[in-house]
């Protein structure tokens, strides 16, 4: 189910994580796209993991705000016990105002297979950039049908 709703509607740890994804992205590196993604990935004991988007001369060679959150929850040891994703993005000044981000192609992959480790799904809350507007997905809705380890029988 698609379900939009605003900060305040959302369970008081999910409206954290979200403004915890809004803190990252004012430190994304994007000089290039002006496009400030943060990203916050809580675990099941209540960690949370942050990451916001890197880009690079060689403008193919970005890094995703939802990649670093993932790494730093793998270094940790909670990558196979991640529940809930928040990711937040801010167009450049004076740009109009933004739609909620939803994950790109490969983050939905690599966030299916954080979702298949942890034992179902992950929900995923799309955000814009001022939290006004939330809409509450998850990976297996955002990647129906998509390619994971339980493919490879694991
Ligand atoms: N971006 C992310 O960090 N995550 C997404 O899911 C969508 C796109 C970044 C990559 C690039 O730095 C900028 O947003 C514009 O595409």
């Amino acid at each position: 189910m698609r379900q939009a709703c605003t900060l305040a509607e959302l369970p008081p740890a999910d409206a954290a994580l979200a403004r915890a994804a809004q803190r990252a992205a004012r430190r994304a590196y994007a000089p290039y796209s002006q496009y400030h993604v943060g990203a916050a990935l809580r675990s099941r004991s209540g960690r949370v993991f942050r990451g916001c988007n890197v880009e690079n001369a060689a403008y193919g060679v970005v890094l995703c705000a939802e990649v670093g959150a993932l790494a730093a929850a793998e270094l940790a040891g909670a990558g196979d016990a991640l529940e809930v994703i928040a990711v937040t993005g801010r167009p450049a000044l004076g740009a109009a105002p933004a739609a909620v981000v939803t994950p790109c192609g490969r983050c939905r992959q690599l966030l299916l297979e954080a979702a298949q480790r942890a034992g179902g799904d992950i929900r995923v809350l799309c955000c814009n950039h001022d939290l006004s507007r939330i809409e509450v997905l998850s990976v297996t809705r955002l990647l129906p049908r998509g390619f994971g380890p339980r493919q490879l029988g694991r």
